[in-house]
């Protein structure tokens, strides 16, 4: 049976994913369209309710976006968000005008009588991030919240089932704002909360079989959260007609290749770990320039991989983990490309493929690591933190050598070590030790040293486009470079990076 759905029309929003996210997080499912989306496909997806999202231009100005205003009247709840809220007023006859524009946190007050705010308390923090305002409301529509600079912060119009805040509910600083969209959800559209990734799980394994029947797949395993679930999903729906190949390169972290290995060695599936280390690390000999080190990481992988796959031959589908934030940031028609994306790193052209499988396309993160543990992945490899494909080579400044890998992965280990340890509320989003390429004096024991320091990178952020530093209690920090100058050799001094993302990068090279 299908689920019930949610389309959301997207009208370039920064927030427009976020959206999605909510709603997904509600169990309800839902998908991202163009505001352009024609009304046969509208009427095809049988939503639940719409949504129309903000975007970054005015209503007042001519040809901004709009879609077919029919869209009011199918008798589907609608929620308009930001420039959807005005687009709704404007388009119902209602009187949109240019305001001060009003950014940040604001204080809303609710009617409680709206069913969007049922049970939430009267006032509550919104996030704004408007200048025009709805000035008079449209026939049938009632005011449903205020802040000091906005009178009309919602709007609703229960006959017809339509619906609009100013304020944008999908982001965090709304206080309640899971809550209404919630209330939009539950009390307005009637959703019945009938998305699990149990139910997925068993759906998506049926479209694979069905789709694959016979033949064969290729799945290029880097360890990652998205192609590891990616495995572990194929290899239930068609076992051992899937050979994933994980290409080592040498460049991974302490105990990281065994680790992949182990987790995939007692599936039913062809595990094929390939020791590329020589090669990469010869091609890699010398190089000190950070983008030329990328790219011949990127070159020497897919060389490998297709060396593999010619190998193995007679392969009609080519799995890759694409989960959804990659498929929309690669445009969903109303948003701008953010970037276009390639998991495989550039598929190699002379390989024919049949057709790309790509099962998470319609996944988000958190999804996907819920769906692991269906699959039944160990938690370690579920909730990993994101790891470069180009490893550690990126984080070891200059040339890289054999001897400088092993120095960083024992760094590497220990900071990990030390922060599972530590209390959990101090976490970041991801953490790592950076070999820098700085030479300084230390003395040990009795004895002058002139050895290497290692840098610690810790970064607490949602979405890692932006970054804080993260802070960690001195007492951590202190266990970690005490461990480090004392286990690891030839390295005796140890730096805490507390550069934000902007100006630097996660990163550092
Ligand atoms: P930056 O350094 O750009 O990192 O602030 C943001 C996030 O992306 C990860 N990252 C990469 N991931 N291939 C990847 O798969 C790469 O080449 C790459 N470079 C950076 C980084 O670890 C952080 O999570």
């Amino acid at each position: 049976m299908e689920n019930q759905r949610i389309l959301i029309l997207d009208f370039g929003g920064q927030y427009s994913l976020l959206i999605a996210r909510r709603i997904r997080e509600c169990h309800v499912y839902c998908e991202l369209r163009p505001y352009q989306t024609s009304m046969e496909e509208i009427l095809a997806f049988h939503p639940i309710g719409i949504i129309l999202t903000g975007g970054p231009e005015s209503v007042l100005a001519s040809g901004s976006p709009r879609m077919n205003p029919a869209v009011f009247s199918l008798g589907v709840p609608v929620l308009g968000i930001c420039y959807g809220f005005q687009l709704m007023a404007r388009e119902l006859g209602g009187r949109v005008i240019r305001g001060e524009a009003e950014y940040g946190k604001a204080s809303a007050r609710y009617d409680s009588g709206c069913p969007l705010f049922r049970e939430l308390p009267e006032a509550g923090d919104v996030w704004m991030s408007h200048w025009d305002s709805v000035d008079s409301l449209p026939d049938g529509f009632f005011p449903a919240a205020r802040t000091d600079a906005c009178p009309v912060a919602a709007m609703y119009d229960p006959g017809r089932k339509l619906y609009g805040t100013q304020f944008h509910p999908e982001v965090s600083h709304t206080e309640y704002g899971t809550q209404i969209i919630r209330n939009f959800l539950y009390e307005i559209c009637g959703a019945v909360g009938d998305w699990t990734m149990t139910d997925y799980k068993r759906r998506i394994i049926r479209e694979i079989r069905e789709k694959v029947g016979d033949g064969q797949a290729l799945l290029a395993l880097s360890g990652g959260v998205d192609s590891s679930v990616c495995a572990a999903l194929l290899s239930e729906a068609i076992g051992t007609r899937l050979a994933c190949v994980f290409v080592d390169h040498g460049l991974l972290r302490k105990d990281e290749g065994d680790e992949v290995e182990a987790a995939f060695s007692g599936r039913n599936l062809r595990f094929i770990r390939i020791n590329a280390r020589e090669r990469f690390l010869k091609r890699l000999g010398g190089v000190t320039e950070p983008e030329q080190k990328r790219k011949i990481i990127g070159e020497e992988f897919i060389r490998v991989f297709e060396e593999e796959s010619k190998r193995l031959g007679a392969v009609e589908y080519l799995a890759q983990g694409t989960i959804y934030p990659d498929a929309v940031e690669s445009g969903t028609g109303g948003a701008a490309v953010i970037k276009s994306h390639h998991n495989v790193g550039g598929l190699p052209d002379t390989i024919a493929f049949r057709e790309i499988l790509e099962p998470l396309r319609l996944l988000f993160k958190d999804e996907v690591r819920q769906l692991g543990r269906e699959l039944g992945l160990p938690e370690p490899l579920v909730s990993r933190q994101p790891f470069p494909g180009p490893g550690l080579a990126i984080r070891i400044l200059g040339e890289v050598t054999e001897e400088k890998l092993e120095c960083l992965r024992m760094a590497d280990f220990i900071f990990r070590d030390e922060m599972a340890k530590a209390n959990p509320e101090h976490q970041a989003s991801q953490y790592f030790a950076v070999l820098t390429n700085l030479r300084s004096v230390g003395v040990m024991g009795d004895s002058r040293t002139y050895d290497n320091a290692v840098a610690l990178r810790a970064v607490t952020t949602d979405d890692f486009m932006t970054a804080t530093w993260t802070r960690i209690p001195f007492a951590t920090l202190d266990r970690i470079s005490t461990r480090i100058v004392n286990e690891v050799p030839g390295v005796n001094r140890v730096l805490y990076d507390i550069t934000s993302k902007p100006p630097a990068t996660v990163e550092y090279e």
